[in-house]
């Protein structure tokens, strides 16, 4: 097997504002994750992905750039940058930096000349359409704010936004944008980061005509036309070229892909992407977007981490995860509020084990949950008020409201709790966002002190797995596939194997171990209750509320 550096390793993802506040200014910054870097080493991973750190009006948080060779003012500059990027290096650690290519700010330069006529250098940056007949171009809606046409007076015409009014898609069938991309990625590159996540990189190719969606389907109704288009491909291999003159990887966000669709990014000789994160697994309560909830089931999300692993293997590589700024916490979710740390610790051991690189979100290795703001004023993500504001509009403010709780991205980005003082010990100024109150009882330096705690097991798990030729290259087996209460699974690597085992119920439940060819000597590697006497000897036995064990088993 092919074993590219990036198989082997595990990623801490930084969204910047709310990480730490090294200036007092109440903003988390670059002289804050620099302080915490060795924090970071200290949890056994090997890179960091920062979310945007650009210069951006911050209508989606940095994911509107206005200018992508540069440090965002609020987050430091390219010294304070170069300086923490050279000591994760020594770390050992790589960076990997986001690219957000589909779209920029409409404050960005090219926008702002783009929009002033139809014959400038700029005109073509963008994709601009002339309404018909005095309507929009097209049916097509915007993910994040109403129609994705915006009408400019000047050129008399309509500008394509997938994502928020001020998020202009940027017209990627023009040469000289993709020119512009490859710039930017060797300006990074050529300052020594590792690689990138690039944002919804599978929309960049949009159908030619641009032809009308579905009209019943709301919110995506333009999706087919413009995810997996007609030259992503050719784009895509003309940005791994740039890549391949440097050892850098390339992971695609792929919002709605399939593993059909992830296969002909990843898989082969020429493939253009090396990971990608898809969105199966994020689906096990809600549909499409967390804003349509259902009730949590487990077999959901059994058969979108089974159907994955079986998909790619010895095809591609996987990206796990469960958390990162674009979802609420998964303790709120897919784990329980009352178990916490139960709960947290299982969800671990849940998808740390599963074949790929797994990425961890800020906060996750401590168990850090919802937030529930009183108002949707208090909320700032753009497309949570747009949900509010537009969907279920005749239901109760409560019922919208709960809505919210369940499904909000500001969930995920309020400020790290590092300690059980003034603002969670994440600034010394006025926090930019609320603090979750429950950061008294949930931080970092009450978990670095308890042995048992969920921040220290993330740290026993990524030590086991990195030395477990079984964990990183097993092969992948599900059993219990109908339980509604049990994942378990195997891994097997040269006659060597792991069996992961992990309770969803909140009451005991017992289990037996798979039967085999051969009666296997299980050792208990990992279990995320202390006391684990119980399982002396017995081929059944009984799960507490959200266990989780991890047995090895050498031949
Ligand atoms: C995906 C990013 O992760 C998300 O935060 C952002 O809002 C959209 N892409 C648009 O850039």
């Amino acid at each position: 097997m092919e074993k590219d550096w990036y198989k082997r390793m595990c990623f801490y993802q930084i969204w910047i504002r709310s990480f730490y506040d090294g200036n007092g200014d109440g903003i988390g910054d670059l002289y804050g994750v620099y302080e915490k870097l060795s924090y970071i080493k200290s949890l056994g991973v090997d890179g960091i992905w920062f979310s945007p750190l650009y210069p951006s009006p911050n209508a989606d948080y940095g994911y509107d750039i206005s200018d992508y060779r540069n440090i965002h003012p609020d987050y430091g500059n390219l010294t304070i940058f170069r300086k923490v990027l050279s000591h994760a290096h020594e770390l050992g650690l790589k960076v990997i930096m986001d690219l957000v290519v589909n779209h920029t700010s409409d404050e960005h330069p090219w926008f702002i000349e783009s929009k002033k006529s139809r014959d400038n250098e700029y005109s073509d940056y963008y994709i601009w359409r002339d309404g018909k007949h005095g309507k929009l171009p097209n049916n097509w809606d915007s993910l994040f704010e109403g129609k994705a046409w915006e009408y400019v007076p000047e050129r008399d015409q309509y500008y394509l936004h997938i994502f928020a009014k001020k998020q202009p898609d940027l017209n990627m069938d023009n040469p000289k944008v993709r020119q512009e991309v490859k710039d930017i990625m060797r300006f990074w590159l050529d300052m020594g980061v590792d690689g990138f996540r690039e944002d919804v990189i599978t929309f960049i190719s949009k159908k030619d005509g641009l032809p009308n969606g579905l009209s019943f389907i709301p919110i995506a109704n333009g999706m087919p036309h413009y995810k997996d288009g007609p030259h992503i491909h050719e784009y895509l291999e003309e940005f791994r070229q740039v890549c391949d003159e440097y050892d850098c990887f390339q992971l695609g966000e792929g919002p709605m892909t399939t593993t059909k669709s992830a296969l002909s990014y990843m898989a082969g000789e020429s493939k253009t992407l090396d990971l990608m994160f898809h969105f199966d697994h994020m689906m096990a309560d809600c549909l499409f977007t967390e804003y349509i909830q259902r009730p949590f089931r487990l077999k959901r999300l059994k058969k979108a981490f089974s159907k994955w692993q079986h998909a790619l293997a010895g095809k591609a590589w996987n990206t796990l995860y469960l958390e990162n700024h674009d979802h609420p916490r998964i303790i709120s979710r897919y784990g329980s509020e009352e178990y916490i740390r139960e709960s947290g610790t299982m969800l671990a051991v849940c998808y740390l084990f599963q074949q790929g690189t797994p990425f961890i979100y800020q906060g996750q290795e401590i168990g850090m949950t919802n937030i529930r703001l009183k108002s949707i004023d208090q909320y700032i993500d753009v497309s949570s008020k747009n949900n509010y504001h537009t969907f279920h509009v005749k239901d109760s403010i409560e019922k919208r409201m709960e809505r919210i709780h369940a499904s909000s991205r500001d969930s995920s980005r309020t400020p790290m709790q590092w300690d059980d003082t003034e603002n969670a010990g994440f600034t010394t100024g006025k926090p930019w966002f609320y603090v979750n109150p429950n950061y008294v009882d949930i931080n970092v330096k009450r978990e670095e002190q308890e042995a048992d705690s969920i921040l220290n097991f993330y740290r026993k798990c990524l030590a086991f797995r990195k030395q477990s030729d079984v964990a990183l290259w097993g092969n992948y087996r599900e059993y219990y596939k109908h339980s509604g209460k049990i994942y378990m699974y195997e891994r097997e690597w040269q006659g060597n194997y792991l069996l992961v085992i992990c309770s969803f119920a909140k009451h005991p439940v017992s289990f037996r171990f798979p039967k085999s060819e051969r009666e296997k000597d299980w050792k208990l590697e990992l279990c995320n209750y202390q006391d684990t006497s119980v399982e002396e000897g017995i081929r059944e036995m009984k799960l507490r509320e959200y266990e989780a064990r991890v047995y090895s088993s050498v031949n």
